[in-house]
């Protein structure tokens, strides 16, 4: 038996157009979770008398046999005659148990098949990239943790604003990827439903036990409608969102360490093992890590982009648009999987110019702030203090110094506040000091926010223990 529907066809297909349509060179993937489904297919077959208890593990044994003999030989997934990986395994199965293989396609149908197939690659996917964003966030705490109390200037507009501990700069992108975790664990969440015994459209026509089918692969619950959960790719928009902000996260991060790396910044010396050369400037070592991930970003917000458009116009139930859904989620799936643990690496070999860092972190009157608060503090106004300190500010850029480097009188001449204590609320670590609020760069505050992350890790491995 060559198709799985070639009964009421009294003409062959145009051979272009019938390998063409094809999914099974890229849902050859999905056979691990083809091979479960069907086997709590089959059991549940078992448990309502449409097979014998020999058919059933005749059947049970060919499913795993298959597993078998597809990680011996991997070439055994290039079945040039394969329709889908539904076909595939139907054809695999009848070589090893006969026409026994026909039974199994008994009460379902293709339609609920992929639903589940893909919502169990989701789960997967999931839990692997949750690990691998885990193993990012204990790179920038440990690169965090090991800069102590180093300053660098943060930047608004582009333009040096205020100092801030370069810990403090890491742990912004450790509170991107949280974020990012707690998307993956929702998407996982939604996704987490078992369609299976939903058949074609209309609900399984045999006593299918679904909660049972379900439990048995791991599912918390079914999905309460049979015509939702054949046609129902909500789960893979979503999870392809959240990967497409994920790589929006990695991409802004990429760009500011390729700025970082350039002469004209200085603050990062990029790792030689995540580096290029170039073929015709001798001198040259370029970031392509880092611009690869701010590419990958485009190509990921494409597979989201593209997942919204096919779905948008389809009427309601199983269409074969779904089939393009398929190569989309794989491809965001396996460009961050194979993207997240290089990214770790690079954040473990990069080395921070602190000198740099600290010296931009003291120049440009970066320390403005502080000197119109000095002010504020003896009582002037901050709209006020503000415009004097702006005033300070120009004597400064017109004298090429910084404002500690202004004489008492020249400052007193702007404002009659100023007293010889000035000089000190200026410090790198005054002013560093000085924002000593919960989520602010004092850095007291910024240990605290170090020892968080690292209780929020040890939590997740502890869970991961506790589940293994
Ligand atoms: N390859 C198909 C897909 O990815 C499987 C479902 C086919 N169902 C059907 N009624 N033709 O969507």
């Amino acid at each position: 038996m060559k198709k799985m529907w070639s009964g009421r066809f009294r003409q062959p297909l145009n051979p272009a157009f019938e390998r063409w349509q094809r999914s099974f060179p890229f849902d050859c993937r999905l056979l691990k979770c083809e091979l479960e489904a069907s086997a709590a297919h089959a059991r549940a077959l078992g448990r309502c008398g449409l097979l014998g208890p020999q058919e059933l593990s005749a059947l049970l044994a060919g499913l795993e046999e298959i597993g078998r003999q597809v990680s011996a030989r991997r070439e055994l997934l290039e079945d040039a005659d394969a329709e889908d990986i539904h076909h595939y395994v139907e054809k695999r199965l009848a070589l090893i148990v006969g026409d026994l293989a026909y039974k199994l396609h008994s009460g379902r149908s293709r339609n609920e098949q992929i639903a589940t197939d893909l919502r169990l690659y989701t789960r997967s996917a999931c839990d692997e990239i949750s690990a691998a964003v885990c193993s990012l966030i204990r790179a920038f705490v440990a690169r965090a943790e090991e800069a102590g109390d180093a300053a660098m200037p943060a930047y608004t507009h582009m333009q040096r604003a205020e100092p801030v501990l370069v810990a403090h700069w890491l742990l912004a992108y450790v509170e991107m990827l949280w974020r990012d975790l707690e998307r993956i664990e929702q998407c996982r969440q939604r996704a987490n439903r078992c369609p299976l015994g939903t058949s074609a459209v209309a609900g399984a026509s045999l006593p299918l036990d679904r909660e049972r089918m379900a439990r048995e692969l791991g599912f918390p619950s079914i999905t309460a409608n049979s015509v939702d959960a054949v046609s129902d790719r909500d789960f893979v928009l979503d999870f392809v969102n959240a990967l497409s902000l994920m790589a929006v996260h990695l991409s802004r991060w990429a760009e500011e360490m390729l700025l970082f790396s350039t002469v004209e910044y200085g603050l990062l010396q990029l790792p030689e093992a995540y580096s290029t050369g170039s073929s015709a400037l001798p001198q040259k070592m370029n970031g392509d890590l880092l611009e690869l991930t701010r590419a990958k970003a485009g190509r990921i917000i494409g597979h989201a982009t593209a997942l919204l458009v096919a779905t948008k116009g389809l009427p309601l139930a199983y269409n074969k648009d779904l089939q393009e859904t398929q190569e989309p989620l794989f491809d965001a799936a396996e460009t961050i999987i194979s993207l997240l643990p290089l990214l770790a690496g690079w954040m473990n070999a990069v080395e921070f110019n602190f000198e740099r860092m600290h010296a931009a972190a003291e120049s440009g009157c970066i320390n403005a702030l502080a000197a119109a608060n000095y002010l504020a503090r003896k009582g002037v106004p901050f709209r006020i203090a503000h415009e004097h300190i702006g005033k300070a500010v120009s004597l400064a850029v017109e004298r090429c110094c910084e404002l500690e480097h202004l004489e008492l009188g020249d400052l007193q001449a702007i404002d009659s506040h100023f007293d010889a204590d000035f000089y000190e609320c200026l410090k790198l670590e005054r002013v560093l000091g000085m924002h000593d609020v919960p989520g602010g760069t004092a850095p007291e505050r910024v240990r605290q926010a170090i020892a968080a992350a690292r209780g929020r890790l040890t939590l997740i491995d502890e869970e991961a223990h506790a589940h293994a």
